[in-house]
């Protein structure tokens, strides 16, 4: 059984795939043992308690500064002994000691198609705004494995999503969650959780054979 963690910062809409995903089965032998904010009152702890799954709060307010908070993160995320730990919308710079301490078991998704609109600086809206800036045509969601970097690390899945005319920053981010990332973060644990997943000169190898899914 894979033991996974979810860090979330807010929404949870991801949260709430990967919960919808497991609830129906089609997660694989998966086991959401914890969910951590860094944020208090947020609605991914409701949907964590609406699923019965244990959650807590790591924020960086109850720490004197960075690094006391990080060593916190990494000790509440070390006492749920994941196999692999799910970053579902967390808007924190993941320390250093936590990627080694958790090699190729860290994944992220991120609202673009990595590498355009990633990096320092952009996460949430601010990735759709400077898409719609830059006027491409196409967007998208990456899955990417967490290395030291910021959204550098081997990416596992990514899926496009069309930019329309009269497109808002909320509208585009709405339609890039529905169409792309609430798809490709669950099933992308699950192919971790099926082992189809390894990473080889820093890129991913997916063998769908053993995911019992053909690739579309
Ligand atoms: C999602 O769009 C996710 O891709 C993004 O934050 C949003 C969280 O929504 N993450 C990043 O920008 C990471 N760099 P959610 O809380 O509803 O899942």
């Amino acid at each position: 059984m894979l033991k996974i963690v979810v860090l979330v910062s807010g929404g949870g809409t991801n949260l709430q795939a990967i919960l919808d995903r497991a609830a129906a089965g089609s997660l694989g032998d998966v086991k959401i043992t914890c969910v951590i904010s860094n944020n208090r009152g947020v609605k991914a702890l409701d949907r964590a308690e609406q699923a019965g799954i244990p959650h807590r709060v790591v924020s960086p307010k109850d720490y004197p500064d960075r690094e006391a908070f990080n060593e916190a993160l990494l000790a509440a995320v070390e006492s749920a002994e994941p196999d692999l730990v799910v970053l579902a919308g967390f808007l924190v710079a993941i320390p250093p000691a936590m990627v080694q301490a958790f090699p190729h078991r860290i994944i992220n998704i991120h609202p673009s198609l990595i590498p355009a609109f990633c990096g320092k600086g952009y996460y949430g809206l601010k990735v759709h705004e400077a898409a719609l800036r830059r006027g491409v045509r196409v967007t998208g969601a990456t899955v990417h494995f967490v290395d030291e970097g910021t959204d550098t690390g081997p990416i596992i899945l990514q899926k496009p999503v069309a930019v329309q005319q009269g497109d808002t920053p909320e509208i585009l981010q709405r339609r890039v969650m529905e169409e792309a990332e609430w798809e490709i973060l669950p099933e992308a644990i699950a192919l971790i959780a099926a082992g189809a997943v390894s990473v080889e000169d820093g890129r991913v190898i997916i063998d769908r054979s053993l995911s019992g899914k053909e690739e579309k």
